[in-house]
């Protein structure tokens, strides 16, 4: 099973994460967790260049390419192989966050994202996306305050600089997607505490991942 996460920045995605292979343990499940893009050793150099704040000229072209880059390298070295061994793999971000930021965002080509995606890394698809839904200035002033506590580095804000309206058209592009297809997408709110929101993550897995033990 494939399961990623997606939302804005400051959402949370990424503290539910240890809490949700956490439940999924406890129910019997062998799980395996990683990010997008640096899942991998050349990942990891990947995305110091994206996130780098010092790369303020790189070209959207320049972006997408990196991020599909990064994304081949994850598949084929470390997702694929772990769902062939039976695991689930959790991933944050996936393909959903290219058409969203480089796509919705940036304004390339939806369907030439899409069509690259497809030649150059296959038909992967997530069984379920759970998409961490806030608003934009929230998760942004949330990114911040961990950013300004030490707790993120500075040295991968180059999104979090963006303006307010291009967050904005990062939100509304997931919901899009969300609409589109809504069997793989499980939208969350997640303007509460992070217990709240646990709570209704485990609900929403729980449906779908009966405990095995
Ligand atoms: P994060 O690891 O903190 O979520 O940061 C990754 C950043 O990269 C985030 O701002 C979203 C952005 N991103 C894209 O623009 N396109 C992509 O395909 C992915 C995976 C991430």
């Amino acid at each position: 099973m494939f399961i990623t996460l997606e939302g804005i920045e400051g959402s949370g995605k990424t503290t539910q994460l240890q809490k949700i292979v956490a439940f999924l343990e406890g129910r019997g499940y062998e799980c395996v967790t990683s990010r997008e893009p640096g899942g991998t050793a050349i990942g990891a150099q990947i995305r110091a260049v994206l996130l780098n704040p010092a790369n303020k000229e790189m070209d959207a072209g320049t972006e997408l390419l990196l991020y599909v880059a990064d994304r081949v390298q994850h598949i084929r070295t470390f997702i694929e192989p772990h769902l062939a061994a039976g695991r689930v793999v959790l991933c944050d971000r996936f393909f959903d966050a290219t058409l969203v930021y480089q796509g919705y965002a940036r304004g390339l080509d939806r369907t030439l994202i899409a069509e690259l995606h497809r030649l150059v890394c296959g038909n992967l698809k997530p069984d379920v996306t759970l998409l961490f839904d806030l608003e934009p200035r929230v998760g942004l002033s949330r990114a911040w305050q961990a950013i300004n506590s030490g707790g993120r580095s500075r040295q991968e804000t180059r999104f979090e600089q963006e303006k307010l309206a291009f967050h904005q058209k990062v939100r509304d592009g997931y919901l899009d997607l969300a609409r589109l297809e809504p069997h793989r997408f499980r939208v969350i709110d997640a303007s509460g505490d992070i217990q709240e929101i646990t709570r209704t993550v485990e609900k929403t897995l729980g449906a779908l991942l009966p405990a095995k033990r």
